[in-house]
């Protein structure tokens, strides 16, 4: 069984100095047996946050581009964050579909390149707040999942992070009932495709240290991906041990 993973993204904030900082008090956080802590920090501070993760926890980065090399002024490569000690990449963020426009085709193909480097994507899912409200929660996301995977879904080597777009940043957390019927969904198809055996699905939007626990609680949560709460390391902390 793969640990229980509770992943920080950063998205665009902290500096080196603010990175140090937390890091400085991050360093007495024992993260409880079965718990796996893993930071995605913006590029320029992958090295830095490398050389300053304790050991047993782990680094990925927040998006990749599909081709292995090129001319992509502004991209960074699936080899490239290998080369920087990745372990992880976020595929398909919300902020990356909604924000900068990624279709399906796009995040599919970066899912691809990321299994083939070597990587272990977590491929983002989730539904906008009218398509909730229109009763399309999971068509959407098994659409996204289904789409993702591609035509040929790997056994395993993959997680998938469900994050409700209504929950993001605005403080609206999905009640565990919800997630937990939509992350059951998740499973359910993952098995029908025969696919991701060992994929643990991830909850994301508005985790904070009073909600952790109940959804960790939620049978088919398996990790937690959180945006605010993981850029102070006291908050972090509390949600990595929550309910352990
Ligand atoms: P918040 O925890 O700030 O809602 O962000 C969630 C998120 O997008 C994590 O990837």
């Amino acid at each position: 069984m793969e640990p229980v993973l509770v992943a920080a993204n950063w998205k665009m904030y902290k500096t080196t100095a603010e990175a140090r900082a937390f890091f400085s008090a991050w360093g007495e956080v024992a993260v409880p047996p079965g718990r796996e802590a893993a930071f995605f920090p913006p590029f320029p501070l992958l090295s830095l946050v490398k050389e300053l993760l304790p050991a047993g926890q782990t680094l990925g980065a927040q998006n990749a581009h599909e081709a292995l090399e090129g001319a992509f002024t502004g991209e960074v490569s699936c080899p490239l964050l290998k080369d920087a000690g990745c372990s992880y990449v976020l595929l398909g963020h919300s902020e990356r579909r909604h924000v900068f426009g990624e279709d399906d085709r796009r995040i599919g193909a970066k899912f691809q390149t990321a299994m083939k480097s070597g990587l272990r994507p977590i491929l983002c899912v989730g539904e906008l707040l009218d398509e909730r409200e229109a009763g399309r929660t999971l068509p959407v996301v098994l659409g996204q999942l289904e789409a993702g995977l591609g035509p040929e879904p790997p056994d395993g080597g993959f997680d998938i992070a469900y994050e409700p777009v209504w929950a993001i940043g605005t403080g609206k957390v999905a009640r565990p009932v919800d997630a937990g019927e939509v992350h059951a969904a998740i499973i359910g198809h993952l098995r029908g495709l025969g696919a991701g055996r060992d994929a643990r699905v991830l909850y994301g939007g508005s985790v904070k240290p009073d909600n952790a626990s109940a959804l960790l609680a939620t049978p088919g949560v398996h990790g937690l991906l959180v945006g605010g709460a993981s850029l102070d390391p006291a908050s972090f902390a509390a949600i990595t041990r929550a309910g352990s």
